[in-house]
């Protein structure tokens, strides 16, 4: 995978079931994308589903194919042209909601802006600018906004020395951070973005994969689709809130005319249609469940589908198993032990457990 995105990913898991699997396969927590790329790897067609336009992006370049040549030209054409930028802020970047709780993941900071140095901030400003000016196809313009996304967090306070990625999911500057250079980190994404696309076939978007920004509760699912997913699970990553850190940088850009372009569709960042536990937006574990049933209600008469959960508590696996089979009937369960694949997050480095349901 190119882009990152949070959470586990049972890769092995997800090709071994997707062996048996023929046909268009859905996806509508699409995440990363991880799910809808095994898929079409596997010889499927496929559609991925997400609320989250941060993970939108991310998936796209992951999965869809991209003129790596002319992406790489771009890339340097816009760091070329750079101009001087004399912004210090970003526009509503505040980590809070609209009811005036702070964002569940917030520390010690108060708004996106602060992340940055104000070298660092005018530069990254100037290069999502001159992304925005850039002359290109739609494809490659969203692969250059992709590429910017992933220099943020190594340009930010919160990269500390040995560490290149968001591994503590929560909006935290820690004491000895250590930034890079904003130019120098867009210059190696650009790099790693370009080796990626030289080296990676690529899906035709719309031939191979339909990749859409849209709540799954009330998506109209055909019932010859094959339905395989991982809900997000209870309050285990904030995917929204920390999608919000790359989406107040797109929002300032024409990221979201792009999208239409690719789409048809005119998006935005819609937290609240998020499926999460999150007490402070005001979702608890019971509202968590109701969303999830309006999601399994709709899906009730898909004939071939398999969730994937993630767990951690006895007491929430049978809540939701029990609530699966109260609404789809007669499932299969199978309890699944993986190796840790990746040590992210604050229940990272243990054992998960996964269970898959399938209506036999
Ligand atoms: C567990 S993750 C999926 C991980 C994914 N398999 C991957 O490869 O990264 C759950 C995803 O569900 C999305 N999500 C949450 N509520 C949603 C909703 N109502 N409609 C569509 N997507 C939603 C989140 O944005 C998140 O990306």
């Amino acid at each position: 995978m190119l882009m990152r995105y949070w959470g586990r990913k049972p890769l092995k898991l997800i090709d071994e079931l997707m062996e048996n699997i023929n046909g268009t396969v859905i996806d509508p927590f699409g995440g990363a994308g991880t799910i809808v790329l095994s898929a079409l790897k596997h010889g499927n067609r496929a559609i991925y589903i997400d609320v989250n336009p941060y993970a939108w992006l991310v998936a796209f370049v992951n999965i869809v194919k991209i003129d790596a040549e002319e992406f790489r030209r771009r890339g340097d054409e816009v760091l070329e042209n750079l101009s001087e930028i004399r912004k210090r802020t970003l526009r509503n970047d505040y980590l809070y909601y609209s009811n005036g709780k702070p964002f569940w993941k917030k520390r010690n900071a108060e708004r996106v802006s602060q992340f940055f140095s104000l070298n660092n901030f005018r530069k990254l400003y100037s290069i999502l600018k001159g992304i925005d000016r850039v002359e290109t196809s739609p494809e490659v313009k969203i692969a250059l906004y992709g590429a910017f996304c992933s220099s943020l967090f190594k340009a930010s306070k919160m990269k500390r020395e040995n560490a290149g990625s968001w591994g503590v999911p929560s909006y935290w500057i820690p004491k000895k951070h250590k930034e890079v250079d904003a130019i120098e980190a867009f210059k190696s994404e650009v790099e790693r973005f370009y080796l990626y696309f030289k080296r990676n076939k690529g899906y035709r978007l719309h031939e191979d994969v339909e990749l859409l920004i849209k709540n799954a509760t009330s998506f109209k699912y055909n019932n010859d689709f094959i339905l395989f997913t991982d809900p997000p699970f209870f309050d285990e990553v904030q995917y929204m809130e920390l999608s919000f850190f790359y989406w107040v940088w797109l929002r300032e850009s024409r990221f979201r005319e792009i999208v239409k372009v690719l789409t048809g569709q005119s998006i935005d960042f819609k937290m609240y249609n998020e499926i999460i536990v999150n007490p402070n937006k005001g979702i608890d574990h019971n509202k968590y469940l109701q969303l999830l049933d309006k999601f399994l209600r709709k899906t009730k008469k898909i004939k071939r589908k398999y969730l994937l959960f993630h767990y951690d508590k006895e007491e929430f696996k049978q809540k939701v198993i029990t609530l699966v089979r109260e609404r789809w009937g007669k499932i299969r369960i199978e309890n699944i032990e993986i190796e840790k694949q990746r040590n992210i997050g604050p229940k990272g480095g243990k054992k998960y457990i996964l269970i898959y349901l399938l209506l036999s």
